[in-house]
């Protein structure tokens, strides 16, 4: 007699293995990966990867402002920095006692009218602050000009320009163009002073000069 409970049961004689068929197969497989996506998901997560911890940024330390040293505004020069006026006695308060004298600065050629306005003016000097000093040549031409101490206007005979003494002797008609060149004055005492001259006086290349140099 055969021993047959030595022989396994898969490896009998004539036994034939089950075969998976097309659609058990593919049914095999879903759960397959089924499967596979189930065990990734309840994988536990990976740890994380640990990340060598970054130096915090320096702290920027900002220039200390500069202090800004105030700046005082420079003073303007004086005219007699400028040109080397000269410093001349033309008047006295007592030569004043009509409204207007006649005299001469910076030199001979060059007529100058002083005046006292009566009233308080920018600029006037002497105990009432009304006392200026302009040109006696019309900017236009250079003709002398008269003045009239009853309207304070200044005329010129030649092409009748007009000059107001009263407001720094600002140009009121006629075909000049700039004002009347006005003396800068000193008062001491008794005695009036001219130290130089605002604007040009006709004909010149400068205010102390007749010529070019
Ligand atoms: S010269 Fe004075 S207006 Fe011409």
């Amino acid at each position: 007699m055969e021993d047959q409970g030595a022989t396994p049961p898969n490896e009998v004689a004539g036994a034939q293995q089950p075969r998976l068929g097309r659609r058990s197969f593919l049914k095999l497989g879903s759960v397959g990966s089924a499967a596979a996506v189930l065990a990734a998901c309840s994988a536990p997560p990976a740890p994380p990867t640990a990340v060598p911890p970054t130096a915090p940024p320096a702290p920027t330390v900002s220039a200390a402002p500069t202090p800004v040293a105030a700046t005082e505004p420079a003073p303007a020069p004086a005219f007699s920095d400028v040109l080397p006026y000269p410093r001349l006695k033309i008047a006295t308060l007592s030569d004043l006692q009509k409204g207007v004298f006649s005299t001469t600065y910076p030199d001979q050629f060059s007529p100058v009218q002083v005046i006292k306005l009566g009233t308080k003016t920018v600029g006037g000097v002497g105990p009432d602050g009304d006392i200026v000093a302009y040109s006696g040549l019309c900017t236009h031409m250079g003709c002398p000009v008269s003045y009239d101490p009853a309207t304070k206007v200044f005329m010129c005979p030649c092409h009748y320009s007009h000059f107001d003494a009263a407001a720094d002797a600002m140009l009121i008609s006629g075909p000049a163009t700039q004002h009347l060149p006005r003396l800068v004055l000193e008062v001491e005492g008794q005695d009036i002073y001219a130290v130089s001259v605002q604007g040009l006086i006709y004909g010149r290349p400068h205010n102390l000069s007749l010529t070019e140099l």
